[in-house]
């Protein structure tokens, strides 16, 4: 699968909603109750980092809950990517971008969000035949205002914005025309995800679903 293809249907799956969850799920015993609540709160998407032991079991729990499309975040390598597919991930989101993930992810057929945030990266990302990026990490890179800088000299680029998005300040990032959704963790706090608390966790998905 090229580039160009990984780059149109990660897009298409970020149209499904203005908001990425980013999942840091440590039990899989939570992963079904944790979807359930964010696609019925209205985020049908959902990115499963790559950071927790449980993290592959988490997409494997994940993919099964209906209407979910779940991805594997934190992919840094093919090793990654490859175990991520395995489980169940339709597509992977990486922080940055090497030929070697673009390579693999190519391979395996499976999309990559891949991560850039000045105009060279973004540049090489485009050379590798990428058109839908994440930027990363969006608060402390500028935030809304450097991504608006890139919509002047590169307008065929689309964006994710991730790293420090709010509620609050996500707005600001949506209003963009170079941003497609946003990411990030605030939807699924780890205290709500360890107590189960799927009402609190499916009410912050509505809002953020909500959000234009
Ligand atoms: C990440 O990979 O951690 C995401 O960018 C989420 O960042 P956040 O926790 O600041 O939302």
């Amino acid at each position: 699968m090229t580039p160009e293809i990984q780059s149109q249907k990660s897009r298409a799956l970020c149209e499904l909603a203005p908001v990425i969850p980013v999942l840091v799920v440590g039990d899989a015993a939570r992963a079904e109750g944790l979807a359930t609540a964010l696609v019925a709160g209205g985020l049908p998407v959902l990115e499963v980092t790559l950071r927790t032991p449980a993290a592959l079991a988490v997409i494997r729990e994940m993919a099964r809950v209906p209407g979910g499309h779940v991805g594997a975040g934190t992919v840094l390598t093919p090793d990654d990517a490859k175990r991520a597919k395995e489980a169940g991930a339709s597509f992977a989101v990486s922080p940055g971008l090497t030929e070697t993930l673009a390579r693999a992810c190519a391979e395996i057929e499976l999309p990559l969000l891949p991560g850039a945030v000045t105009a060279s990266e973004v540049m090489r990302a485009m050379e590798l035949g990428y058109s839908m990026l994440k930027f990363f990490p969006a608060e402390a890179a500028g935030g809304a205002k450097s991504l608006k800088s890139l919509a002047g000299p590169l307008p065929q680029v689309s964006f994710c914005p991730t790293g420090g998005i709010t509620l609050a300040n996500a707005p600001d990032y949506l209003a963009l025309p170079n941003v497609v959704c946003a990411g990030g963790s605030w939807i699924a706090p780890d205290a709500d995800v360890a107590s189960g608390n799927w009402q609190a966790i499916e009410a912050r998905a509505r809002e953020a679903a909500a959000l234009k």
